[in-house]
C-alpha cells in the first residue's frame, strides 16, 4: 500500500489488545490530505526530481521544469571546481568517515572547512555540523542551560525552537520583528540571569529581513548575548557575503552566527563561527556534535570549495539583487498578493487566501513547467497558504520572463489575478 492510500481506518488496525494507536491523533491530517488528493491534484508534498541538469532546471514527470523553490541562491551546485573537490575528496578518503567528529570523524577536509569558514566570516573559530538544523538544536541548546533565558522571535524556524526545547533555559517570544517587543521582554527578566536573543537575518517563509542595527542594540542593552541565524543571507548579504548581520554593520555585535550548506553553499552541513575566546568548549559538551556521524569527506570538501569562491562572488550577488526585483515586480503588475512590499530578500512569497487556490495555482504552474514550494500552516506564520518562490543567481534573464508568463497563465486560468 502506498502511503498516499493510507486512510483514518486503515489507522484503526493498528489497534491491538486494547491500546490505543498512537498514529491515530494523526487522523485528522490523514483524512483533510486524502479529501485533498481525492479532488485530483498531485500531492505537493510527493514531487520526484527525475534529473537535474543545472542549479535552475530539472526534469519532473518527464517534463523540463524551471526551478524556483530551491534555495540554491548561488547556483553552487554545478560548478565545476565545487564537483572536482567533491570527486577528488571521494577518490581519496572514500565515501562516508563512519564516526564522530570527537572520534575517528574529523578528516583532514573538516579542518579545512572549518579554515574556509573562519576566513569567510573572519572569527577566530568555527564548528562544522552535520546539517544546519542540528547546529541549532546543538548550539542553542549547550549555550542557554538551567536559569538562563532565551529570547526569540516569534517566527523563528523550527531548528531553533527544537534547540530550546532540548535545552533548559526559559523560553521567551517576542512579536515577530518588533524591536519595541524585544526591548519590552528583556526588560522584564532578572538583570543577574544569562540571556541569549536569537534572531534570523532573513526570514525564510515570507523573506523578509531582521532589522538587526536596532535589535542587536536592544539586546545589548539588556546585556544579551545574541546568535543570528544566517541560513538564508549567507552568500547574498554583506559585502563580503557574510549575511543581513554584515550588512547592518553589526558583526562586531553578534556573538555566534549559525548557517548552513544547504542553500548558498549547494551541499549540506551546517556550521556556527564565533570570536569567543571560549568557544571550542562546544566540541566537548554539544551532543548534536559530539554524539553523530560527521559529514561525508566529498561533502565538506563540496563545502570548502564553495564558500572560498562565495568570498568573490559580487557578480552574482548583483544579478540575483536583479532577478529578485525583477520578479517580485513583475508579480506585483500581475496582481498576485506578496508577502513583502519589496524584494528584500530572494524568497518572493505568494500569498492565497486558501489551501485549495495555492495546490491549484501550484499544480497549474508544475504542469506549465515551474517548480515552485507550497508552503502551509504550521510551517507557515498566521496561517498562511502560500507558494514560495526562490531565486537563484543563475537563472537568465530569459528564464524569469518565462516564470512570469507562466504565472500569469496560471493565474488567469485559476482565476486569481
Ligand atoms: C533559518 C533556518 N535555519 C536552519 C535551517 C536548517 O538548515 P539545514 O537544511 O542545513 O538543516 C534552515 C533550513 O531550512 C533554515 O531555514
Amino acid at each position: 500500500m502506498t502511503d498516499a492510500a493510507i486512510t483514518p481506518d486503515d489507522a484503526r488496525l493498528g489497534d491491538a489488545g486494547g491500546a490505543p494507536d498512537l498514529l491515530s491523533k494523526f487522523d485528522a491530517l490523514i483524512a483533510e490530505r486524502q479529501a485533498l488528493l481525492d479532488t485530483g491534484v498531485r500531492d505537493p508534498f510527493a514531487i520526484v526530481m527525475e534529473k537535474v541538469t543545472s542549479p535552475t532546471e530539472a526534469i519532473i514527470s518527464g517534463r523540463r521544469t524551471i526551478l524556483l523553490g530551491t534555495y540554491n541562491y548561488m547556483g553552487m551546485t554545478f560548478d565545476p571546481d565545487v564537483v572536482a573537490a567533491g570527486k577528488q575528496a571521494l577518490d581519496d578518503y572514500g565515501s562516508g568517515t563512519t564516526g564522530s567528529r570527537v572520534l575517528n570523524g574529523t578528516y583532514q577536509g573538516h579542518r579545512e572547512c572549518e579554515e574556509a569558514l573562519k576566513d569567510f566570516y573572519g572569527t577566530s573559530s568555527a564548528i562544522v555540523f552535520s546539517t544546519g538544523y542540528q547546529a541549532n538544536l546543538g548550539v542553542i541548546s549547550t549555550l542557554a542551560g538551567k536559569g538562563d533565558y532565551i529570547i526569540l522571535d516569534a517566527d523563528s524556524h523550527a531548528s531553533i525552537y527544537d534547540g530550546c526545547w532540548l535545552g533548559n533555559a526559559e523560553i521567551v517570544r517576542f512579536r515577530h520583528n518588533s524591536v519595541e517587543d524585544l526591548d519590552k521582554r528583556l526588560g522584564r527578566l532578572p538583570k543577574e540571569a544569562g540571556k541569549l536573543v536569537i534572531l534570523e537575518g532573513v526570514y525564510s517563509m515570507l523573506g523578509d529581513i531582521a532589522p538587526l542595527k536596532e535589535m542587536v542594540a536592544v539586546a545589548k542593552k539588556h546585556g544579551a548575548m545574541i546568535l543570528c541565524d544566517e541560513a538564508h543571507g549567507m552568500g547574498f548579504f554583506g559585502e563580503h557575503g557574510r549575511g543581513v548581520f554584515e550588512e547592518a554593520g553589526v558583526s562586531d555585535d553578534v556573538d555566534f552566527v549559525v548557517g548552513t550548506f544547504s542553500k548558498s553553499v549547494g551541499t549540506v552541513g551546517g556550521f556556527c563561527v564565533s570570536n569567543h575566546p571560549k568557544f571550542e568548549v562546544l566540541r566537548l559538551v554539544c551532543r548534536p556534535y559530539v554524539f553523530t556521524a560527521s559529514l561525508p569527506p566529498s561533502v565538506v570538501a563540496t563545502a570548502a570549495a564553495s564558500i572560498r569562491k562565495l568570498m568573490h562572488a559580487g557578480e552574482k550577488r548583483a544579478h540575483l539583487w536583479k532577478n529578485s526585483r525583477r520578479l517580485h515586480q513583475g508579480l506585483r503588475d500581475l496582481g498576485f498578493k506578496l508577502g513583502t512590499e519589496s524584494a528584500q530578500s530572494a524568497i518572493i512569497a505568494v500569498i492565497f487566501p486558501d489551501q485549495e487556490t495555492a495546490v491549484g495555482m501550484w499544480q497549474a504552474l508544475l504542469e506549465l513547467g515551474l517548480y515552485v514550494n507550497m508552503a502551509r500552516p504550521p510551517a507557515t506564520p498566521a496561517g498562511m497558504y502560500l507558494l514560495r518562490c526562490s531565486l537563484c543567481a543563475e537563472h537568465s534573464d530569459a528564464q524569469v520572463g518565462e516564470i512570469l508568463a507562466m504565472f500569469e497563465q496560471a493565474g488567469r486560468a485559476i482565476g486569481c489575478i
